[in-house]
């Protein structure tokens, strides 16, 4: 068995006197595309945070490539290798795209400003924005300013973003809220190309897209995973249907 790259052993989180999560036991595995399902309220944003730092966990253990990162910083978390892209994310509106990739990039190597006076690391600097503006297909939109963006564009640009600290491992809490029909499909096609060589972790409701898109799905139920398979084991499982997929499974 391939040795996991995120690895969640025991991770409960309570708030107050509220358990939210319930003892979560799940092995991420390098490469895959990995989807976290359940009904609102389930607990998986909940889970995002603990495993990106926004929350600590109450008890359990969270390691990322072998090292424990439950109640690290979001900062520290990053540094290890694993992105989130939030709803609310860091792009400056008043900046063009070019310049958001540009400015996360260098993010990237936290330096200060001093740093970046050197004329051949600027450049090197702007080679990766070159790349990610390609990867996020936002070349034509490089001197657009982020404000001006379309609804996908904006999350396309954030998905840059979030790829600029060249991450092993991506969490995307829904990224296809709100989206059209063709801006789903869009983005769909452009979560599978970012994510080639890396693993992704992603809560999605479209099951249409979970469907497609994941390699494995995880069912999280009033905090607690009730099942993990392939989307045929998913689908074929009759305590998932009955719990969450119900009508959609047929
Ligand atoms: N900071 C918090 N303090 C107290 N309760 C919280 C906090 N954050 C989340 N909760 C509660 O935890 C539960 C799970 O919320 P969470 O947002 O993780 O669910 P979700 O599965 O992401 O739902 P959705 O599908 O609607 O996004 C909810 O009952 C919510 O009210
Ligand atoms: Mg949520």
């Amino acid at each position: 068995m391939t040795t996991p790259v995120l690895s969640l052993k025991g991770v409960r989180k309570s708030f107050g006197p509220v358990e939210i999560i319930r003892g979560i036991e799940l092995d991420v595995v390098p490469g895959e595309r990995h989807a976290v399902i359940g009904p609102n309220g389930a607990g998986k944003s909940t889970l995002f945070h603990l495993i990106s730092g926004q929350f600590a966990p109450t008890s359990g253990d969270i390691l990322l490539d072998g090292l424990p990162i439950g109640g690290m910083p979001p900062h520290l978390v990053n540094r290890q290798g694993l992105a989130r892209s939030f709803q609310i994310t860091n792009i400056f509106p008043g900046v063009s795209v070019f310049e958001n990739l540009r400015l996360a990039v260098m993010r990237r190597f936290g330096l200060d400003y001093v740093f970046w006076r050197r004329a051949s690391r600027m450049k090197a600097v702007t080679q990766l924005a070159d790349e990610l503006i390609a990867q996020v297909r936002l070349e034509r939109r490089a001197t657009t300013l982020a404000s001006e963006l379309s609804y996908s564009e904006q999350r396309s640009l954030e998905i840059g973003m979030t790829l600029a600290s060249d991450p092993k491992v991506i969490l995307l809490d829904e990224p296809m809220a709100g989206m059209s029909h063709e801006e789903t499909e869009y983005t769909t096609g452009l979560i599978r190309d970012i994510t080639k060589g890396r693993t992704l972790l992603i809560v999605e409701h479209d099951m249409d897209v979970v469907f497609r898109l994941s390699d494995r799905i995880s069912v999280l139920v009033y905090g607690q995973i009730i099942a993990t398979g392939s989307p045929a084991e998913i689908r074929g499982n009759a305590q998932v249907r009955e719990a969450y997929l119900g009508e959609e499974a047929h």
